[in-house]
């Protein structure tokens, strides 16, 4: 049986659902891993991450080759835009899509080529017709912050073109282990198959790890070297405590499996609730979050969220003005967005 223990001090609001983090706790033995680690706080990290990356190997049918561990997908973002983005070519991201990946383009010094969605998700044709030879095409897959997914064949047909063309495709798959399997399909296959294409994985989300700050790439060996060179700056770029969690973590599969099916009932119970409200337009997601549209401003239903002690997110910055994304909890931080947005909603039409 596994526990779930939420920890909460006064100071928290009481239902933080604005970041997409798990609600949900991490694995009890990630966490005693973690204290474990206490008594080694002294020496540095393992550079090379190899324990870690050998459980990833061993798990997705890959070589270590394949592999490297950066501190969240966000440093990996950083490091594919560092090490792969070339100025002639340029890189290719999603308009009103999860800013890590432009924000990664532009600190590389790199110009992005934005491409509007098409149905709530990267448009693969556009993406297909603007690659060029060193071009590097970063897809958020499950999208975020929109929840859907793209199907197999529009995958496989970007690693085709991506590989006809001597292009990169980056697939962020920072929300994937939530998603049952006939909802997604990871881009992994064509990893193994020698594709040119890099899958990022996070330790954020389901694992529920996100204040330790790990995540990973794979990717066909000479990619990953490529990436490797750059991440070899930054030697002990993820700390100990954190690969030992993460370590710990990917070898409890039950406590992943617990933690999908409470994110999957939570998400669709919440989704169900919302179709019932006349004032929610809504998507369904097979992520830990749902995108909400409203018929306010976005800013002013979550600021007053925030008043009733629930964080929500304002996509507003994203390119959403009316829409909030708010993330799956546990029971009882359901229970207060639920709670506060039929305040927040009768304050609003009362005017
Ligand atoms: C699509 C996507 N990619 C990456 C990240 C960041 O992941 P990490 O915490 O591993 O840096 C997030 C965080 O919300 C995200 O939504």
């Amino acid at each position: 049986m596994v526990s779930m223990q939420v920890i909460a001090s006064p100071s928290d609001p009481i239902a933080r659902l604005n970041l997409s983090e798990s609600g949900f706790g991490c694995s009890p033995r990630a966490r005693q891993a973690a204290l474990d680690e206490a008594d080694r706080l002294n020496r540095y990290p393992d550079a090379a991450a190899a324990r870690l990356v050998a459980a990833i190997a061993g798990r997705e049918n890959l070589t270590p080759n394949h592999v490297i561990v950066g501190n969240g997908i966000d440093e990996l973002l950083l490091i594919s835009a560092l090490a792969l983005v070339d100025p002639s070519a340029g890189a290719i991201v999603g308009d009103r899509t999860y800013p890590g990946h432009v924000n990664a383009v532009r600190a590389a010094r790199q110009s992005p080529i934005i491409l509007p969605l098409r149905d709530l998700r990267m448009d693969t044709e556009a993406s297909a017709s603007a690659m060029r030879s060193r071009s590097v095409v970063y897809i958020c897959n499950p999208h975020n912050p929109t929840g859907v997914a793209l199907d197999p064949a529009e995958i496989e047909y970007l690693a085709r073109v991506a590989h006809q063309r001597g292009a990169v495709l980056v697939i962020d798959e920072a929300y994937i282990e939530f998603t049952d399997p006939d909802e997604a399909t990871s881009a992994i296959t064509h990893v193994r198959a020698g594709l040119p294409v890099i899958v990022l994985r996070t330790f954020s989300k389901i694992h529920g790890l996100a204040g330790l700050r790990c995540g990973y790439a794979m990717t066909r060996p000479d990619i990953c070297e490529r990436m490797r060179r750059l991440k070899d700056v930054l030697v002990f770029n993820v700390n100990r405590v954190a690969l030992a969690a993460a370590e710990a973590s990917l070898a409890d599969a039950e406590f992943t499996d617990v933690v999908r099916g409470h994110t999957r009932t939570a998400v669709r119970s919440f989704e169900a609730w919302l179709t019932t409200q006349p004032w929610a337009e809504v998507n369904p997601s097979v992520t830990n979050f749902t995108l909400v549209k409203l018929p306010w401003p976005a800013h002013v239903v979550s600021e007053r969220l925030a008043v009733h002690g629930v964080l929500v997110r304002d996509l507003t910055d994203m390119g959403w003005p009316d829409h909030v994304r708010i993330s799956a909890g546990h029971a009882d931080e359901m229970d207060s967005i639920r709670t506060a947005l039929e305040k927040v909603a009768q304050e609003l039409e009362t005017g």
